[in-house]
């Protein structure tokens, strides 16, 4: 290879560039009303340069993530992106599949994060030995469930923030967390009031190339009366 066949060479990998995600929430519409205990379905579409669509099934719909928050009552709706940087360690983990064997709510080849908090209470022993074993990998503590691989590319740092993540937030009451990009959500009958509904996913960056995850999302805002 000649010199200038490299500097060629450098100058295409630098125009090589990942591109966001695009979410969609389908349906609901944005302001819908709905009354108190009735069920509501949604719909979310995605669509990536690198990773493709979600229409033809060539994105995982499992890192398809959706989000339920109540507002409190009385509070105002926050702008649009005001949460996106508040959730490293959700992000982490939608980029780098562990969404292939983890739900949010219900087994699927590893426990759910709904009972991993429900387990472990958030100390920081738990936390330490959470770290361990999804760095190390990991077998035999959760009946039933095969065996987690381990994760030598993420940094212990990274692996800190996605334990305390699921720790936190697996099993909170004020916001709830669905994967898919369809299904059905329940208001209970006694939580009246304002939901915000945001979809995300977080691609998968360029293949063999170390560039950032980027994530998409998009928000509906549902009143509950
Ligand atoms: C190939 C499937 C698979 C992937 C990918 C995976 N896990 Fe797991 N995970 C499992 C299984 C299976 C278990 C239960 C292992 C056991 O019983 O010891 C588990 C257990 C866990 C536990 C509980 C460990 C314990 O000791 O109770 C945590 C926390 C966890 N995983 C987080 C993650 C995170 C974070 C990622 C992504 C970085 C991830 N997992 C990726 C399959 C997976």
């Amino acid at each position: 290879m000649t010199l200038r066949n490299i500097f060629i060479a450098i100058f295409a990998l630098c125009l090589q560039t990942n591109h966001p995600p695009v979410v969609k929430i389908g349906s609901p519409a944005n302001q819908s009303h709905i009354a108190a205990g009735a069920q509501l379905s949604y719909e979310v579409q995605v669509t990536d340069q690198e990773d493709g669509d979600s229409r033809y099934d060539e994105i995982d719909t499992k890192a398809v993530l959706l989000e339920l928050t109540r507002l409190k009552p009385g509070a105002r709706v926050p702008p649009p992106n005001a949460h996106a940087a508040t959730d490293p360690g959700l992000d982490i983990m939608a980029g780098n599949n562990c969404f292939n064997c983890h739900l949010f709510k219900g087994k699927a080849l590893g426990p759910s994060f709904f009972d991993i908090a429900t387990h472990y209470p958030t100390t920081t022993a738990n936390i330490d030995t959470l770290v361990r074993r999804v760095g190390a990998g990991s077998s035999g503590i959760w009946p039933g469930s095969e065996k987690m691989p381990s994760h030598p590319e993420l940094s212990a740092a990274a692996i800190r923030s996605t334990v305390q993540w699921i720790l936190h937030n697996g099993a909170r009451e004020d916001r709830s967390f669905f994967n898919g990009t369809t299904g059905l959500l329940r208001f209970p009958a006694d939580k009246p009031g304002t939901y915000i509904l945001t979809a995300s996913y977080t691609d998968h960056g360029l293949k063999d190339l170390p560039t950032p995850h980027l994530k998409g999302s998009d928000r509906v805002i549902v009143i509950v009366q």
